[in-house]
């Protein structure tokens, strides 16, 4: 099997209608989907990204009211983020109803919701009959992708159709709220500012991203991880040996040392640089460098999700 790219909805259909994975564009980041409901489809997602299976699944729908039918309830803060925020960058974690399998909640009693704000992937998920569970279109703990080339390039062997969406806008992935509580948490941050949540829900809440935290058996330590050694700079001073890159937003001194420097740009969102860092990472990552230094970035809106990214993308295996 090799993948076709194409932009056709029919065909998508054709293939998630036998059961099969298709990667689909979404605002964040390519998802490699299957319908939700079928145990066997779902099973294809995890042997073709090689995920374990305590690692569970996001459920992609068009609309609240089709949200409303994937879980038993839904939960003020849910609501209430959801309203504000969906089609959007934004999971929410609630109680799930019986017809989502276990093999998409890892066993769990709840299950991540969200609906994608990108217009292919809601008139595909408009015409289906059900939901898709999808993960991130990569093999497990590599760099997630934000083009259909990019899933083209990993997956290409394992699923039959790729649609092709353009160039992912945000770029990194959804921001997780568990709202199955009393009190909702954040459990990963992303593509919908921490700043903004805070602000519709009027008040601050918890952020739990670590790796220890037993709810959220995805949040891996390492993860993201390119094929090449990445050290953080704290410091600009480290020592620059042969075939080092650079990720960061400003040139490095001993810029002249580096084989190859790639700069994300700084704003007050810090947007673009999120739109741009995945694939930064992962071109650099295809030179065969001995390792990349990477900067953080500033510790503010879309600079938090980067800086969680590549904090786990230096994380020793
Ligand atoms: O932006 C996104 O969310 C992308 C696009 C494709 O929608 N999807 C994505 O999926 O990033 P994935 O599988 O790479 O990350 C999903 C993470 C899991 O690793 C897990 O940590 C968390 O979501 N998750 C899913 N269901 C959960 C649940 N019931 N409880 C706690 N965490 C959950
Ligand atoms: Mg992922």
């Amino acid at each position: 099997m090799v993948a076709q790219i194409g932009t056709s909805i029919s065909t998508a259909i054709e293939w998630l209608d036998k059961g099969q994975c298709v990667g689909i564009p979404t605002e964040t980041v390519y998802g490699l989907a299957a319908n939700a409901w079928d145990e066997t489809a779902v099973s294809k997602i995890f042997l073709a990204k090689n995920r374990p299976h305590f690692d569970p699944l996001i459920v992609h729908t068009n609309s609240i009211g089709r949200i409303e039918d994937q879980i038993a309830h839904l939960t003020p803060a849910a609501e209430r983020l959801l309203e504000k925020f969906s089609p959007g960058p934004l999971t929410v974690i609630l109680p799930k109803k019986s017809k989502i399998p276990y093999l998409v909640t890892s066993g769990m009693e709840t299950v991540g919701v969200r609906i994608p704000a990108h217009s292919l992937a809601q008139e595909l998920l408009g015409k289906l009959k059900f939901p898709l569970a999808a993960p991130s279109a990569n093999p497990f703990g590599y760099i997630s992708p934000t083009t259909a080339q990019h899933v083209f390039d990993q997956l290409a062997h394992a699923i039959p159709y790729i649609l092709d969406g353009g160039p992912s806008a945000v770029g990194v992935e959804s921001t997780i709220v568990d709202c199955s509580l009393q009190e909702p948490v954040v459990l990963r941050l992303g593509g919908l500012e921490l700043e903004s949540l805070f602000s519709a829900l009027g008040r601050e809440i918890a952020v739990k991203t670590s790796s220890s935290n037993p709810t959220a058996p995805g949040m891996l330590e390492s993860h993201y991880a390119p094929g090449c050694p990445i050290e953080i700079l704290a410091e600009p001073t480290l020592d620059v040996p042969p075939g080092t890159g650079f990720l960061g937003f400003q040139t490095p001194q001993k810029a002249s040392l580096y084989q190859e420097i790639r700069l994300l740009p700084l704003s007050s969102s810090m947007a673009e640089a999120a739109r741009l860092f995945f694939k930064y990472l992962r071109e650099l990552d295809q030179l065969g460098l001995s390792k990349i230094h990477a900067e953080y970035a500033p510790d503010r809106n879309l600079g938090r999700a980067i800086n969680d990214r590549l904090q786990r993308a230096a994380a020793k295996r």
